[in-house]
């Protein structure tokens, strides 16, 4: 290829990264718009929200950054100007916990609010690879993935949960214990996104020597790292800066894999093959990603019977939870 031409294509790619944000003046989207800002694989930045968005769109557009920002709001439907054009779409909108619930406490909210805009991103934004945030995901991910298979356009390969924040929490608390950077560390989170489906693999990790009582707590903070949030904002909300950061790593991979970028290889929640002769449709796992979004679903690797354990009690959750939102878009269309 010559060297206009090579100029060209990645021109054209680059004009073609058009990131939205759905829930962008929340307390994850905002942070989560910032940093996707700084991003310089992001040509336009696109956030909608049912309140706020133009006021965050201007103020991250300041930043000199090469990339447009853009505010939506629903009025003149906003949503399919948000959603045109977009390579990608992050949704982070719903509510978040307070002290004492659980993520699946969310679903009576967050259900609906998932579903009607998955049913805009199936109307505007049919081929975009969508990154789902809102809580519960193991529920919404499903419930996303109803709503395209009904409007025709479900491409499992363009549809993710955002799991990355437990494979951080687990990467720095591991971290914590040894006195090393948290940063040469490197721990695979496998099965869903709440509580007992969340498995860490520490036999994989640096440190498959931890174990006893020092290895059930940290599984259990692993686990549950997300109530130490909860409960220090003391009805504030949930993870929001950890969040935007590990969401920002989520699409900052996936926008390298779409321009061709080799070997990049994120933890998310899928449609999977892994267990799905059980029944489990969707499962977390590493996964390499690509062009077309999930290249290769990883398989769990070795493991010792204390993870096999565990993967067995994340089954029995991550089945009812998705049938739940299999359930849900069934029953209210
Ligand atoms: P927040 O309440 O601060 O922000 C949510 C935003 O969504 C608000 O700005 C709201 O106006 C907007 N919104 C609500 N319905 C909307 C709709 N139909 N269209 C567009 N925007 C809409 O909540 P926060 O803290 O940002 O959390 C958002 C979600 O992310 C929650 O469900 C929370 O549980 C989840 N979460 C997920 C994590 C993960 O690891 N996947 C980690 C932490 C939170």
């Amino acid at each position: 290829m010559s060297y206009i031409a090579r100029r060209a294509f990645s021109t054209s790619r680059t004009n073609l990264s058009k990131v939205t944000v759905l829930g962008a003046n929340g307390g994850i989207g905002q942070p989560l718009s910032l940093l996707l800002k700084l991003n310089k694989d992001v040509t336009q930045l696109s956030l909608y929200d049912l309140r706020g968005a133009p006021g965050v769109a201007a103020d991250v557009s300041h930043i000199p950054t090469n990339s447009t920002v853009v505010g939506h709001l629903p009025e003149e439907n906003g949503i399919k100007a948000a959603l045109e054009g977009s390579e990608i779409v992050l949704i982070p909108a719903g509510v978040p916990r307070k002290p004492g619930m659980t993520r699946d406490d969310l679903f009576s909210i967050n259900a609906s609010i998932v579903r009607d805009l998955a049913k805009a991103v199936a109307e505007y934004a049919p081929k975009a690879f969508v990154a789902v945030i809102s809580n519960p995901v193991n529920s919404t991910v499903p419930i996303v993935a109803e709503v395209f298979k009904s409007k025709g356009v479900y491409d499992p390969k363009r549809l993710f949960g955002v799991t990355t924040l437990d494979v951080i929490r687990a990467e720095r608390f591991i971290s914590e214990i040894k006195k090393t950077d948290p940063t040469a560390e490197s721990v695979t989170v496998v099965g869903g996104h709440s509580g007992h489906t969340i498995v860490p693999l520490l036999s994989q990790s640096n440190h498959p020597e931890i174990s006893g009582d020092v290895l059930d707590k940290l599984i259990h903070r692993i686990q549950f790292g997300g109530d130490e949030v909860v409960q220090a904002k003391n009805g504030a909300g949930s993870a929001t800066l950890s969040m935007a950061q590990a969401g920002s790593r989520f699409a900052s991979s996936l926008l390298k894999a779409i321009k061709g970028e080799k070997n990049i290889v994120e933890p998310t929640f899928v449609e999977s093959p892994l267990f799905k002769e059980e029944g489990i449709d969707f499962f977390s796992s590493k996964v390499t990603l690509g062009p077309n979004g999930v290249e290769e679903i990883h398989g769990l690797g070795p493991l010792n019977k204390y993870e096999e354990n565990l993967i067995e009690v994340a089954k029995v959750d991550l089945a009812k939870n998705i049938q739940k939102g299999v359930d849900f878009v069934k029953q209210n269309p």
